[in-house]
């Protein structure tokens, strides 16, 4: 294995010069640089981060905790942090929480003593517990909340403006001649589920609507939970026309549902959904969504993390960016309603 006196003997430079090129330090001639780079190339050399990370207390790693990667959200949030964490010669380290805060807490703990620079988190519904959020802030250790916002806690935060997503999908729902609108939330301890419900609720209030307790379910963001409460729906005596799914994965339960209760999308009922699943153009039907900027949220959130950990972003009061939600129409609510 190389090391950093080879490469300075075999560019003719100081150690000092090959550290400064290492750092992309301004100072160095490019002549030198190139000697140095060129040298780097033909001995193979890679810096010794673990004992760099000894020497100047920083490992260029990052977390991110997740919710469940078998979801399809998530890759592509992951991917967003992982291109800037590259971008900036940074590690990134993921967890998965499953939405328990337990695990929450035990990823967050792995990844302090492994000393990471900065954690990306998705939060897990956590009934208020949030503690170790606070005592990882508090001891340094810079966090970036994606896509929910934990309760009581000012965080830096990326995401995108649920609410108005979601409304902009129910208007459409509204447009095509429905109005019993039935509407799976998440689990209703995430902000994300909250403002979900909150877009719905406004859009029908737009159209002077009443909210029907009878048209909502809370799940949990999870197939099993899609399948089960659109069922639940369907079996009413007065069943919705149309159905706003708060995420990908309990939409897919709804298709399930519908397919065991003989009934067809859109002819049957309309269904919406919040995240545009990736193969959401491919099967059928294909579902209208509210699609999130994803890759956009986790790359602005590990730059904005990676800012903190370099103190080039020292505003006390917390950044919160807010991305603009697409919505796609397609044809699961594109047969217009003749009698709602
Ligand atoms: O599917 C997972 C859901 O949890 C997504 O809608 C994402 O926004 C997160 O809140």
């Amino acid at each position: 294995m190389a090391t950093i006196k080879q490469v300075a003997k075999r560019a003719n430079v100081s150690v000092g010069t090959v550290s400064n090129v290492l750092s992309d330090s301004p100072q160095v001639n490019p002549l030198l640089r190139a000697r140095v780079l060129a040298a780097i190339r033909e001995l193979d050399y890679h810096p010794d981060q673990v004992a760099r990370s000894l020497k100047v207390r920083q490992t260029k790693m990052l977390g991110m905790i997740i919710s469940d990667i078998t979801n399809p959200f998530f890759p592509q949030l992951i991917r967003g942090a992982e291109d800037a964490a590259l971008a900036h010669g940074y590690l990134l380290v993921t967890f998965n929480t499953d939405d328990r805060v337990e695990r929450e807490k035990q990823a967050l703990s792995v990844l302090r003593g492994r000393r990471v620079d900065g954690v990306l988190l998705i939060v897990a519904p956590a009934k208020g517990d949030n503690t170790h959020i606070k005592a990882t802030m508090a001891a340094g250790v810079p966090i970036v909340c994606l896509d929910r916002l934990p309760h009581g806690i000012q965080v830096d935060s990326v995401s995108t403006d649920h609410i108005k997503g979601a409304q902009v999908c129910v208007r459409h729902l509204l447009s095509q001649g429905h109005r019993r609108i039935a509407m799976i939330t998440g689990s209703m301890e995430l902000q994300t589920a909250q403002d979900r419900l909150e877009g719905y609720k406004a859009a029908l209030k737009e159209a002077r609507l009443k909210i029907d307790p009878e048209m909502l379910r809370e799940g949990d963001f999870r197939l099993e939970a899609g399948h089960r409460l659109t069922k639940d729906l369907l079996l009413q005596r007065v069943r919705p026309t149309a159905l706003f799914v708060s995420n990908g994965m309990m939409a897919l339960g709804a298709i399930k549902a519908l397919e065991e209760t003989q009934l067809s999308c859109p002819k049957d009922i309309a269904i919406a959904v919040f995240d545009d699943l990736p193969l959401a153009g491919v099967y059928r039907p294909y579902l209208t969504s509210v699609a999130q900027p994803t890759h956009e949220i986790g790359y602005k959130g590990a730059e904005l993390l990676i800012q903190r950990v370099e103190g080039k972003m020292t505003s006390a009061k917390p950044v919160r960016i807010l991305l603009e939600a697409e919505l796609k129409i397609r044809e699961s609510t594109t047969a217009k309603l003749i009698s709602p």
